[in-house]
């Protein structure tokens, strides 16, 4: 077995996801149908920047894009609380918001999103999500739309990162070993990039 196998699985191939991203489309497509301005997509920075791409290309018809950047602190001693390094430039009031994760997990990061949002007066509040790992959740969250509901595995690809890397990995990976990778962070660079591992 060679080292890449050891170490990840693909989960999900980029043709699934394309697949699915496009179902999603035309799912969001149909709630937000007769919506006076065109819907405002926000994209949580950076692990959504693949998936809100593609979902946008599959829209038919107009929508807006902005983003938000969150950073989780453990100031004071609360892990788990965030708060905003990237502010929308747009003015959501009245508009049809789509909060677009790619992956929700605790769900604090949602859940902080939808209030903060929720404040601006907004005339309606939805999220999608690609990934949605709800076996991990501690906080309740809700969720209009999501790709594929996974374990509580690690991963990485399509947009998704392991300290900065592997975001431009077309599939979406699952870490075996994360203790192996987290001791060489580079494990997966060769496999991925030059032996092209499929
Ligand atoms: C990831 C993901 C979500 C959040 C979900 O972001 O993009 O925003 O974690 O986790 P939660 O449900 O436990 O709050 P990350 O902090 O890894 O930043 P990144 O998108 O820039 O990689």
């Amino acid at each position: 077995m060679t080292a890449w196998e050891q170490t990840a699985d693909v989960l999900i191939r980029d043709v699934q996801l394309r697949r699915r991203v496009h179902e999603l489309a035309r799912e969001m497509e149909r709630v937000l149908a007769g919506t006076k301005q065109p819907p405002v997509l926000v994209g949580v920075l950076k692990g959504s920047t693949l998936f809100l791409a593609d979902l946008i290309r599959s829209f038919d018809g107009h929508v807006e894009v902005d983003f938000i950047s969150i950073s989780s602190y453990a100031g004071g001693g609360q892990s788990g609380v965030v708060r905003i390094v990237k502010d929308l430039e747009t003015d959501i009031r009245g508009r049809d918001v789509v909060i677009v994760e790619d992956i929700v997990d605790t769900g604090l990061t949602l859940n902080y999103l939808r209030q903060t949002l929720a404040d601006r007066e907004t005339n309606s509040l939805r999220a999608v999500t690609l990934l949605d790992k709800v076996a991990r959740r501690i906080v309740p969250v809700e969720l209009e739309f999501a790709g594929f509901e996974i374990e509580d595995v690690f991963v990485v690809g399509y947009g998704l990162d392991f300290q900065g890397r592997y975001r431009n990995v077309p599939d979406i990976l699952a870490v075996k070993d994360i203790a192996k990778l987290a001791n060489d962070p580079m494990l997966l660079v060769e496999p991925l990039f030059l032996e092209k591992y499929a």
